[in-house]
């Protein structure tokens, strides 16, 4: 009876200590976790980017977000988020206002306001991302990029 207290008590303990092990390995590993999970600040790149409200973008304009990587542009029927990555080669691809193009430094593509190439070895347009307008606030989502063959107007997000 004695030594059957003793395996009972020592079970007891093995449970508690094996229960206490995987506790703290649980501990660990959210620890380690959030160690890995990179902690993405408003308007990183990859994410839904909230790049303002639908009057602050006259037509015509084209507005660079460095950070979220892409050019928001409004034309008249609405709105587009480009890519700044050249579909060439990768180059950062900048608007020239002046001439109303962009143009890329690399191998000299040419694109128009809404991405068509215009010149260059651009294998096609540049690409987008998708634009919501919830209210009157514009949500571009970077993490989705959306490759064209040539533009079309149903890639433009209307304004409601
Ligand atoms: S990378 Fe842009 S034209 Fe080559």
């Amino acid at each position: 009876m004695k030594g059957n207290n003793n395996l009972n008590r020592r079970q007891f303990f093995g449970l508690v200590w094996a229960a206490s092990l995987i506790a703290l390995m649980g501990q660990i590993g959210r620890g380690l976790l959030g160690f890995v999970t990179p902690v993405l600040e408003e308007g990183a790149f990859g994410t839904v980017v909230r790049a303002g409200k639908v009057n602050e973008f006259e037509v015509g304009s084209v507005s660079y977000f460095r950070k979220s990587r892409f050019y928001l542009v409004r034309l008249e029927s609405g709105f587009l988020a480009m890519y700044r990555k050249c579909p060439h080669l990768g180059c950062v691809v900048p608007w020239v206002e002046e001439d109303s193009i962009f143009n890329c430094p690399c191998h000299s593509s040419l694109f128009t306001i809404k991405g068509e190439v215009i010149a260059g070895p651009a294998p096609r347009p540049m690409d987008l991302f998708p634009v919501e307008i919830r209210g009157d606030e514009i949500f571009v989502d970077t993490g989705v990029v959306i490759e064209r063959s040539a533009f079309d107007p149903s890639q433009v997000t209307p304004v409601t």
